[in-house]
């Protein structure tokens, strides 16, 4: 039965009934919607614009509609359009006249702000817990690896040693960043909207402020038209999920790369891999690829609630109601990545020895080379110039720059001494750096300890 029927002479067809309909995807905020009802069935009766004893049945029915909605009782219909009004209908067909009292001072357009704000809400929980665990997972990575030496990369080219923990530890400063991004948005989503009515407010003497304490919010909408009309709140957490699906992606794109023979430098764990139909040999990283194909998914979810949002005049539209399938779509598929990731990095093998080959070889040395010299008192340019025609004649002779006699080194400056050998041991350019946050031994212990309090 439809709640609004009364203006209209003719029934919907079933096919626009079907196209006009969200219950297929908005079911799953049951929860908030009765949480939503029953707060506001609360501050009805306080306010008196109902009284008690129909707050108390319409608050008791309304429980018992939830238990029976979780136990798999209920079926809802197409034909009452929306959560919201398929929970109403149930609540009227069990208790009459009483039930059809919840929806006085309230429209569904500040009800489905409400419940998708408190959907939001719990979302943003549960992708923190995900990301904490994914940081914990980092962190003692960061701990068992802080001897592991590796290539640190620019433009993918070998470009100075570094070892694993200090890279495990950059994509911790990024997940940790997202952390804050998501509770940082939850600031203004947990705004009340409630009471806002269709647009303008209501003609009732409600108290908002009793609700948002009752729902948990931290302050009431203050303009009801902003309260009714606005998803920034999701828009925002859909960059949040973006950004993250985007360092996930990242971390992936090397995760596959580093499993490829010519890398070499992990071996993801047989339960995170997949093998070939065809070539009994292979065993690629379908979950990485997955994470980082994902990634675009939840660009596109963002796209779509921008687009549906940017030619919107005020107030309530129902375009709104294409808000939450890219929501749910994106805090989906984002929940789903975290988990497979922390497991994936949690069980894959580190192969350290093809780590320390790899930095052995690609001048990786040759700013530690140069920094020697300027250590003896030549410009650092003229240094650059010098290690650069060195490092051209070591290709040469297929040699690394330590493995170069001391003739050799005499030959392109005479500042060169026995110490060099020392200077450009991998082991001691990773040593060698003094600045705050570098890949230094002692500065990766100390990043670590930082993060105790995380
Ligand atoms: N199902 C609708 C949505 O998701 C609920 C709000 C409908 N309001 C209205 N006036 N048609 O946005």
């Amino acid at each position: 039965m439809k709640l609004w029927k009364g203006r209209f002479s003719k029934e919907a067809t079933s096919s626009s009934d079907l196209f006009n309909a969200s219950i297929p995807f908005d079911q799953r905020m049951y929860e908030e919607d009765i949480t939503g009802s029953i707060a506001h069935a609360g501050m009805l009766a306080k306010q008196g614009i109902i009284t008690e004893d129909e707050a108390e049945l319409i608050i008791k029915t309304l429980g018992e509609i939830l238990e029976d909605i979780k136990a798999g009782k209920i079926e809802f219909t197409i034909e009452a359009e929306d959560i919201h009004m398929n929970i109403e209908s149930i609540l009227t067909e069990r208790i009459g006249q009483t039930g059809k009292k919840l929806h006085t001072a309230r429209s569904r357009n500040d009800q489905v702000a409400l419940d998708f704000r408190l959907c939001l809400r719990k979302e943003t929980g549960e992708v923190d817990e995900k990301l904490a665990e994914l940081l914990k997972t980092l962190k003692e990575l960061a701990e068992q690896h802080q001897e592991t030496v590796m290539p640190g990369y620019t433009h993918l080219q070998r470009a100075q040693p570094v070892t694993l923990a200090y890279h495990l530890l950059a994509y911790y400063q990024m997940f940790s960043r997202d952390r804050e991004r998501f509770a940082d948005g939850l600031k203004r989503t947990n705004r009340l909207p409630l009471g806002s009515g269709a647009l303008a407010g209501t003609t009732y003497n409600t108290d908002r402020e009793y609700l948002a304490e009752k729902l948990g919010f931290d302050s009431v909408l203050p303009n009801g038209m902003d309260a009714v009309a606005d998803r920034d709140f999701a828009i925002e957490f859909l960059s949040s999920c973006s950004i993250c699906m985007m360092h996930l992606s990242r971390f992936c794109e090397e995760l596959i790369l580093w499993s490829s023979v010519e890398f070499g430098f992990v071996e993801i764990d047989d339960s995170y891999a997949t093998g070939s139909s065809i070539m009994p040999q292979k065993k690629n990283p379908d979950m990485a690829e997955l994470i980082r194909g994902k990634s675009g998914r939840v660009y596109g979810d963002l796209m779509a609630l921008l687009t549906v949002c940017k030619g919107l005049p005020m107030a309530y539209n129902k375009d709104l109601q294409e808000d939450k399938e890219p929501i749910f779509d994106a805090v989906d598929t984002l929940k789903n990545s975290l988990g497979i990731f922390t497991e994936m990095i949690s069980t894959m093998t580190v192969k350290g020895e093809n780590m320390a080959k790899a930095a052995k070889y690609g001048y990786m040395n040759a700013t530690d080379a140069a920094d020697y010299l300027v250590g003896k008192g030549i410009p650092f340019r003229d240094c650059h110039e010098i290690i650069g025609k060195m490092v051209l004649y070591a290709i040469g002779e297929g040699k690394a720059l330590e493995e170069l006699t001391m003739d050799e080194f005499k030959s392109f400056s005479d500042a060169f001494d026995e110490d060099i050998y020392d200077a450009i041991s991998i082991v001691n350019c990773i040593k060698a750096k003094k600045s705050e946050g570098s890949t230094s031994f002692e500065s990766v212990k100390k990043q670590i300890a930082d993060l105790a309090g995380e």
